[in-house]
């Protein structure tokens, strides 16, 4: 596949570029998501000597794959506010604090500096806390990388909810407007037949609807459709967004690092006017 380039580009009303990435671990890269609970330990190491290699302010979100994943299809919840399982509740929440901790362990003996931040520390039920999110810019750009991750979280009053790692993603992006927001997936970028695995190179607004999507069953937060539309989400804020392969480590560093990269680039909408 010939590698795509990343316009530079600055959105509208920025304050100061930090330089900020906004990296999205998929729960499909870190874990193997048709067998419970099983982190893909290979694929954490090479992503966590990546970040540690890494000289650029960075905020990590990871899915939950086979973990969050697992426990909330077991215990039917959903990105519905609504009164669950309570022992689902702690169970999920319980899978997810075990993942990040196993993916921080990692980053540390990389040599990298993550610090884990649950998402209720920087949002109200769904909504930002905007101050807390600034802060989290803030650690980055001092060296240490904030590693958060889809969660399920109290919204109000015994209602509960999942929020997912990518609508996680669309909220650090519309506080922080970064540069670049990269999605690592488990695949090559969006096929656009998935049959022949025909990657689109770029898609944006207009585009996104004509193309087909690969759906799965077991994902209670949407799958790869529901990721291009949070990137859509971002992309309107004037941002590029990258799917990447995140199971290709070049590939990976290729999009962190320098402007070409293979994957699909979710083109920012021009809002300079
Ligand atoms: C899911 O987050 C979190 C829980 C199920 C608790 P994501 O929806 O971002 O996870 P992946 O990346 O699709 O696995």
């Amino acid at each position: 596949m010939k590698p795509s380039t990343i316009p530079s580009h600055k959105s509208g009303g920025r304050k100061q570029d930090s330089g900020l990435i906004l990296l999205k671990m998929g729960g499909s890269v870190i874990t193997f998501k048709e067998q419970p609970l099983s982190p893909n330990f290979e694929c954490i190491n090479d992503l966590s000597r990546i970040i540690a290699s890494v000289d650029k302010p960075l905020i990590v979100v990871h899915g939950g794959g086979s973990f969050g994943h697992y426990w909330s299809v077991k215990y039917g919840m959903h990105t519905k506010p609504a009164r669950y399982d309570l022992k689902g509740v702690s169970v999920v929440h319980e899978s997810m604090i075990a993942l990040n901790e196993l993916l921080v362990k990692r980053l540390i003996e990389s040599g990298a500096k993550p610090y884990s931040v649950m998402p209720s520390v920087f949002t109200q039920g769904l909504e930002p806390i905007t101050e807390r999110i600034e802060e989290l810019e803030s650690i980055a750009v001092g060296g240490v990388v904030p590693v958060t991750f889809g969660d399920i979280v109290h919204v109000a009053e015994q209602n509960y909810s999942i929020l997912s790692g990518d609508a996680l993603m669309t909220i650090l992006a519309e506080v922080l407007l970064p540069p670049k927001v990269i999605f690592l997936v488990n695949v090559d970028g969006l096929y656009s037949d998935v049959g022949t695995k025909n990657i689109i190179q770029e898609i944006n607004y207009e585009t996104y609807k004509s193309a087909t999507f690969s759906k799965t069953t077991s994902d209670v937060t949407g799958g790869m459709y529901r990721k291009i539309e949070e990137g859509l989400k971002i992309a309107s804020l004037g941002i590029d967004v990258v799917l990447v392969n995140g199971l290709k480590p070049e590939r990976v560093l290729n999009a962190i690092n320098g402007d070409d990269f293979e994957g699909t680039l979710i083109r920012h909408e021009d809002r300079r006017g």
